[in-house]
């Protein structure tokens, strides 16, 4: 029988891969899982509100009900203040990032960005929920307190990244950009145990993940490559919680997009906490994550702290097709005249 590997001892393990760590990447990603784990215990109860009481009313022992999403946000925070471990949090719940002040003199050279729970509306309903999170290296001086700059880097410098899914089983998927592993907690012993090695999308899959309700809002090129995908006959599959359906597309493969519609011209999904850290896991799977502009999602330069994008995420060879509807689409149409095409628009 195989010898069980907890989350601690191969976060441990792996600190020796960084010849200059100093043990606070371990110690943040050890927080994060401690709080993952009483985020898992409240998710788990959901359902009692009968006899926990629902949100902003009181409960039995007369404490006042939070959101689940507030409750995880609060949840992470006091585990990452706690540690002194970062020296920042920008979460998609707070309007401003949180400078935390450095605990026993140590000052902390990483910052935090996190969705406490992700797919939210998805609660009521039994239906997965997740916590994603990125850590980035402040660029700001180590001495003061952290600055706005430490948050809008871009994805390509994630130091690690990750998320934990509230499903059928509780399960923690993390990088520090060499591969991707996962974590499954065991809930007899309350630890995480290393359960997925070495993850890799597969190149293509059978599935693809839109909310088709807004088919007719998206843009032309988005709207072809749709079709192409329900020509063959791929299956369509939204579960309407982005974590759980980048999970999904992780482990089948497939592909998972959320265009600009009319409503969002810029893309719904955020950036910092949703795009980065889930385009980070995919790329170290061997994935692909673009914007419907074709940027490479990891190179964008935020300039705000909730900065949406469009995204289309999933296994390589279909973004790859993807990008070929797209210069195809967005070509502009050919004018002919007198039998020969020109490659541009007719002249005014
Ligand atoms: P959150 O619960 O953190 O606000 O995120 C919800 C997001 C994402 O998880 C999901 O993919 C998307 O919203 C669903 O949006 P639509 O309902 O517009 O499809
Ligand atoms: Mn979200
Ligand atoms: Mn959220």
């Amino acid at each position: 029988m195989n010898r069980i590997v907890t989350l601690d001892e191969f976060i441990i393990h792996r600190q020796k891969d960084f010849p200059y760590a100093s043990g606070e990447l371990t110690g943040l990603l050890r927080d994060i899982g401690v709080a993952a784990k009483i985020v898992n215990r409240e998710v788990n109860k959901a359902g009692l509100v009968s006899i926990l009481g629902v949100a902003n009313t009181e409960n039995a022992t007369g404490d006042t009900v939070q959101k689940l999403d507030l409750y995880a946000n609060d949840k992470l925070i006091d585990c990452l203040k706690n540690s002194g471990e970062c020296c920042g949090i920008a979460s998609e719940e707070n309007e401003d990032f949180i400078k935390i002040p450095s605990v026993e003199s140590k000052s902390a050279k990483y910052v935090v960005v996190f969705d406490p729970l992700d797919g939210s509306s998805n609660i009521d309903v039994n239906v997965s929920v997740g916590t994603i999170f990125g850590i980035y290296r402040r660029k700001s001086d180590a001495n003061g307190d952290c600055k706005l700059e430490d948050f809008l880097q871009k994805g390509s410098e994630l130091v690690a990244a990750g998320y934990v899914i509230y499903g059928t089983s509780t399960i923690l998927v993390y990088s520090t950009g060499r591969g991707v592993n996962g974590f499954t907690l065991d809930p007899s012993i309350g630890e995480f145990c290393l359960s997925h090695k070495d993850i890799k999308i597969p190149e293509r899959g059978n599935y693809y993940s839109v909310n088709q309700g807004y088919y007719l809002k998206f843009d032309v090129e988005m709207r072809r490559y749709i079709d192409y995908c329900s020509d063959l006959n791929l299956r369509l599959r939204y579960i309407g919680s982005m974590v759980s359906d980048v999970h999904r597309t992780l482990f089948k493969g497939g592909i998972f997009l959320y265009p600009n519609t009319r409503k969002f011209p810029h893309g719904k999904l955020r950036i910092l906490y949703e795009c980065n850290p889930l385009s980070f896991i995919v790329e170290q799977a061997g994935g692909k994550a673009l914007t419907c502009d074709l940027e490479r999602i990891l190179e964008i330069e935020p300039v705000d702290l909730h900065q949406r994008s469009s995204i289309v995420v999933g296994s390589p060879a279909m973004v790859d097709d993807m990008k070929n509807f797209v210069e195809k689409y967005s070509m502009p149409t050919p004018y002919v005249e007198n039998g020969a095409a020109t490659n541009g628009a007719k002249p005014a």
